[in-house]
């Protein structure tokens, strides 16, 4: 069966953003935000968070950026001892702080590390398998872009395949492209033509608005699956193919809400405005309500607009 799955994003995929897509929109995986290897290993406490496991049967991967192999090596190995599935590598981030780092986007730059850090993260698998005793498989994967400033898809997705991570999964943009354009998935069907024959999938990903578009994609270029990530924004349905009522859409934006209190009872809930203005759409008066939305600071205030909506 193919995978449909929520892409990783920064900021948005927090542990209450993954339990209410999990619930709703049941993907077959789930990514956290990116975390930083080196902090995790230094251990500032704020990134503990980002790796909250909630109990699920859902494929969740812990996601990781960074530079060094050793950190990379410890950080899978938290990862596995909080329960996780699978550890991908961060090897697309443009931003300015993570590229200029070597990070991220950064690694295409540096083909030889990258295949480091995928050997290292192998490993740190394979030993914490045996040391925590885990029956289950656990996955090494990475998400790309297809090049620097063009596309290199064949150099780059190549070098990737040499480290023979579990699956790769391709943002059909260059890093010069950022999010600008249109995703380019004619490269993801050359990745997908490289990677015939070896150990490794490829997952695709960029610019889908449907789960049906989504299958299409999958078909046309012979994928193990795509990710979804901007269009599942307010929109958990989307991984089930289904339009919501609008009283569902409250329903669930309300219970966004308290599950964001219940994992972060210290967090300011005004960082949940911009996923209130992503729910309160397709509907009459939904700007006005949205402008409401983007002034509350407690649950409560949330109920108040809410209310009379019901
Ligand atoms: C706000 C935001 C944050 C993102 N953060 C990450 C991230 O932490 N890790 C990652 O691999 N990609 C990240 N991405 C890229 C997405 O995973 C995805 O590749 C990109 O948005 C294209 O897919 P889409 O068109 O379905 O959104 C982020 C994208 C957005 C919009």
């Amino acid at each position: 069966m193919p995978i449909i799955g929520l892409a990783p994003m920064d900021g948005i995929t927090d542990a209450p953003f993954r339990w209410i897509t999990d619930i709703y929109g049941k993907p077959d995986i789930i990514y956290t935000e990116f975390v930083s290897v080196k902090g995790l290993i230094l251990g500032k406490p704020a990134i503990q968070r980002m790796l909250l496991r909630h109990k699920t049967n859902t494929t969740m991967i812990a996601q990781f950026f960074g530079t060094e192999p050793e950190y990379f090596y410890q950080a899978a190995i938290v990862a596995l001892e909080k329960g996780f599935d699978g550890i991908d590598i961060n090897m697309g981030c443009p931003d300015k702080s993570v590229f200029h780092k070597g990070a991220g986007a950064g690694l295409i730059l540096q083909p030889k590390l990258a295949r480091e850090i995928i050997l290292s993260v192998k490993k740190a698998v394979k030993e914490g398998i045996e040391k925590f005793g885990i029956k289950k498989n656990i996955t090494v994967s990475v998400k790309t872009r297809t090049g620097y400033r063009t596309p290199q898809t064949k150099e780059w997705i190549g070098n990737l395949l040499e480290a023979e991570p579990d699956f790769i999964c391709i943002h059909a943009r260059t890093f010069a492209q950022k999010y600008s354009g249109l995703a380019d998935w004619s490269q993801i069907g050359i990745a997908a033509n490289l990677a015939k024959n070896t150990k490794t999938k490829i997952f695709g990903n960029g610019d889908i608005k449907s789960r049906e578009q989504a299958l299409e994609r999958i078909k046309e270029y012979d994928l193990a699956g795509v990710l979804i990530g901007r269009a599942a924004l307010g929109n958990p349905w989307i991984f089930r193919g289904i339009i919501p009522a609008t009283e569902e859409r409250f329903k669930v934006l309300l219970e966004h809400c308290q599950k964001f209190v219940e994992f972060f009872p210290n967090a300011d809930l005004s960082i949940m405005r911009k996923h209130l203005g992503w729910y309160a759409k397709d509907f009459p008066h939904a700007a006005e309500i949205r402008n409401e939305l983007m002034q509350v600071n407690n649950i409560d205030d949330v109920k108040k607009i809410l209310n009379p909506l019901f």
